[in-house]
């Protein structure tokens, strides 16, 4: 990693700002994207990140930025939005099509401007999640959005070949960020303790927990269009 740029855009808090400590960590030179200037400057105190204030969600800034900006190593998307269960008969469509625009197309637009600004020998990891392939009742919508994210991965990684460029997916399992902040506190800490005991691995990971999965997918030549999931060995 030493030398390499990488770009991660989701990334003033939660799995990405993690991602970028670690890639930072390891020699890399790291810019951190989001929304929110005041966030970003907070998440880089004290390290050598950079920050880029970028809105996924609209797409001339997005289109802009990477029409002028310098080639980059890899580039990672972890964006989404923050919703809890909605069943299909219950949920508007329009509510389902917002978490769409949050997660998928945020995700899809980086990757449609900026594929062209990685460097041949680089990458590009997209972010799913459990849902895509584990089922339950209330997140029908997200299990459509994940999985849509892990076949535009494969497909992409076949348009990106010619130009050297690798496509992988990582695929969460439940991670202790401020997703979770919508539901009371009690609630949550029941939750995770809960789920704690049923996971594999016997514990709900935080997000540094995840970090090395996305590293292993910067530097491991041999891997494209794979989905590695990263969940705690899924619950019992
Ligand atoms: N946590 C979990 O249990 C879990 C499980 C499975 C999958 N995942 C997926 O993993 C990814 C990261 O999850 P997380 O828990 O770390 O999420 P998080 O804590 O909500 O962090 C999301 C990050 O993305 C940024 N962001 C959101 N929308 C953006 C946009 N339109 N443009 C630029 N930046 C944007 C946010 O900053 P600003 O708000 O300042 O823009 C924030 O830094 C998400 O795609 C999530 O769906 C998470």
């Amino acid at each position: 990693m030493q030398g390499q740029r990488v770009l991660v855009v989701g990334a003033s808090e939660g799995i990405g700002l993690a991602v970028a400590q670690a890639a930072a960590q390891a020699g890399a030179s790291v810019t951190i994207a989001g929304r929110h200037q005041d966030k970003l400057d907070a998440a880089a105190a004290g390290t050598e990140l950079a920050t880029l204030r970028l809105d996924a969600g609209d797409e001339a800034e997005v289109a802009a930025y990477f029409a002028a900006c310098e080639p980059w190593d890899h580039l990672v998307t972890l964006t989404g939005g923050r919703w809890g269960p909605m069943p299909v008969a219950q949920t508007p469509v329009e509510t389902t099509q917002k978490a769409f625009a949050e997660k998928f197309w945020t995700q899809y637009r980086v990757v449609k401007h900026g594929s062209g600004k990685v460097n041949p020998g680089g990458s590009i990891i997209l972010t799913s999640g459990q849902a895509s392939r584990r089922y339950s009742a209330g997140v029908a919508w997200l299990s459509a959005i994940n999985a849509a994210l892990e076949a535009l991965g494969r497909g992409l990684a076949i348009e990106l070949a010619p130009a050297r460029v690798r496509v992988n997916v990582v695929c969460p399992g439940i991670v202790d960020t401020a997703i979770f902040d919508r539901m009371p506190p009690d609630a949550k800490q029941a939750f995770m303790a809960g789920l704690a005991g049923r996971l594999l691995v016997g514990f709900v990971a935080k997000p540094a927990d995840l970090a090395a999965a996305y590293l292993y997918l910067m530097t491991s030549p041999y891997s494209s269009a794979s989905v590695v999931d990263v969940d705690g060995g899924g619950a019992r």
